[in-house]
């Protein structure tokens, strides 16, 4: 059977179904990280408030910074249209104002041993960045907006547990997230549809959705 949104190989043009395996395979990284998260139930005030601020360490200062990377990565007009407009949505609309509020009301402001426990993996993902690689960093931002949208229930929850009552960084992610995600595999077809052949192989394509899932895990887990 067909995925939903997913055509047949037989009705794909050549970039789709190249796109086609490493979407598959950025939906499995979801999901093995969902997976592996631990139970809200079974978490102390601390290590939820750990979660929560090293989640903000990473995304308040990083996600615009890694999105604007994208865009002066890549070089079709598609993918420059796609993530200009996240980036506009981004800005316009405070989104890091938005999670600092987020973390503040759920008394998880971030310290210093916070982003001191996401330095390392943090670093890799910004060298990686810096190699510009419009394809590459088009597709670990794809996998990083849907690992959020489906992130944004179980952050929720931590934040409910903390006492808080301010979900509209959660709200908002959960729902716009899903678009983005989709237009970014939209920017990733017309970034590979002019990238010579032949590509990069998979797992030199995925090296950034590897890194990011290390990060991930420090966040997460503490590690
Ligand atoms: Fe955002």
């Amino acid at each position: 059977m067909i995925p939903e949104g997913r055509q047949s190989f037989d009705l794909m043009s050549p970039t789709q179904s190249r796109i086609a395996p490493l979407q598959d395979e950025v939906n499995r990284a979801i999901d093995d990280l969902l997976a592996s998260f631990p139970d809200p139930d079974r978490l102390s005030f601390d290590e939820r408030r750990g979660i929560i601020a090293r989640y903000t360490a990473v995304l308040e200062g990083n996600f615009i910074y890694w999105m604007t990377a994208a865009y002066l990565a890549c070089v079709s007009a598609e993918a420059h249209a796609i993530i200009h407009e996240n980036l506009l949505e981004e800005v316009r609309d405070n989104h890091p104002g938005m999670l600092r509020r987020f973390a503040t009301d759920a008394h998880a402001v971030p310290t210093d041993s916070d982003a001191l426990a996401v330095y390392r993996s943090l670093q890799s993902v910004r060298l990686y960045v810096g190699r510009l690689s419009g394809v590459k960093i088009v597709l670990m931002m794809a996998f990083f907006e849907g690992w959020i949208t489906r992130f944004m229930p179980y952050l929720a929850e931590l934040a409910k547990r903390q006492g808080s009552a301010e979900y509209e960084y959660t709200d908002v992610h959960g729902e716009c997230d899903v678009v983005h995600t989709q237009e970014l595999f939209r920017a990733l077809e017309g970034e590979m549809t002019l990238t010579p052949v032949p590509l990069p192989p998979a797992t030199e394509l995925l090296e950034g959705v590897g890194l990011l899932r290390t990060l991930i895990r420090s966040i997460v887990h503490n590690s």
